[in-house]
């Protein structure tokens, strides 16, 4: 089979001067900030003060692949989703007149190309966070410090979080120590290296002996069970 590339790239996209509002104007079409839409059949966009910004790319079955992801095959196609990034990332080839469009991301860190300083850490949903917690995926838990001078960052790993987009990020019950684990009825929950993942279950079915991740077994009645996602 000949897989053939097909590389989306983000493009980080204008700001159009919607003066004092932080609405988008895409094409004519206005947009609240916070709104997300579907913009050029491939990418999930935003409206964030003003800015129009590319959370994730849409494959041509509408199957939404986060940016930096592996590569994705369908169909044929073999779909990988990044931010078009100069390896050398240098601040001094910020334009002169730079505005929020030319913001500049290595990793997880966001940097503005007005001050030329970091101004944040890039969370799970491709939000920028200023200061303080955030999540990156699988409920891991990270801690974005800036320094006061902005040229320096830091991203301190914080365990895991074991609440939903609705609860308090810094409600601190809700944190969880890396490497605890814990039960919640027939799951046993483990807050790894990379966010919160199943770590034994204890099937009924099997009279409550535990499996560990990643095993599989037939019940009597034929339906094939699994104990976690394999990935
Ligand atoms: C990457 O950045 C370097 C140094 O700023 C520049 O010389 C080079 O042309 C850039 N390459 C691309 C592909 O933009
Ligand atoms: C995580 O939340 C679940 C459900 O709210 C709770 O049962 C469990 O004890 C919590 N885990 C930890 C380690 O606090
Ligand atoms: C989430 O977990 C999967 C499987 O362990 C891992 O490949 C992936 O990198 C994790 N994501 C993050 C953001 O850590």
């Amino acid at each position: 089979m000949i897989l053939l590339t097909f590389a989306l790239r983000l493009f980080i996209l204008c700001t159009l001067f919607t003066i004092v509002t932080s609405q988008c104007d895409d094409n004519g079409v206005i947009y609240a900030s916070g709104d997300k839409w579907i913009r050029n059949n491939h990418f999930l966009v935003t409206c964030r003060n003003g800015k129009i910004q590319t959370l994730k790319c849409v494959t041509d079955s509408g199957h939404l692949l986060d940016v930096g992801s592996k590569t994705f095959v369908e169909q044929g196609y073999e779909y990988t989703c990044s931010r078009e990034v100069n390896e050398s990332l240098n601040t001094n080839s910020c334009p002169t007149f730079a505005d929020f469009s030319d913001d500049i991301f290595k990793d997880r860190f966001a940097i503005c190309c007005i001050s030329r300083r970091f101004k944040g850490c890039v969370d799970v949903n491709g939000d920028i966070i200023k200061s303080g917690y955030f999540i990156i995926g699988n409920r891991s838990l990270k801690y974005c410090r800036i320094q006061p001078n902005q040229l320096q960052a830091r991203i301190e790993p914080k365990g895991c979080f074991n609440g939903t987009i609705n609860d308090d990020i810094n409600d601190e019950s809700l944190h969880i120590k890396k490497y605890a684990v814990w039960r919640e009825g027939d799951i046993e929950y483990r807050c790894g290296d990379d966010g919160v993942h199943i770590q034994r279950c204890f099937p009924p079915e099997l009279k409550n002996k535990p499996v560990w991740a990643g095993s599989a077994w037939i019940q009597d009645d034929g339906q094939v069970k699994t104990c976690g996602k394999i990935h």
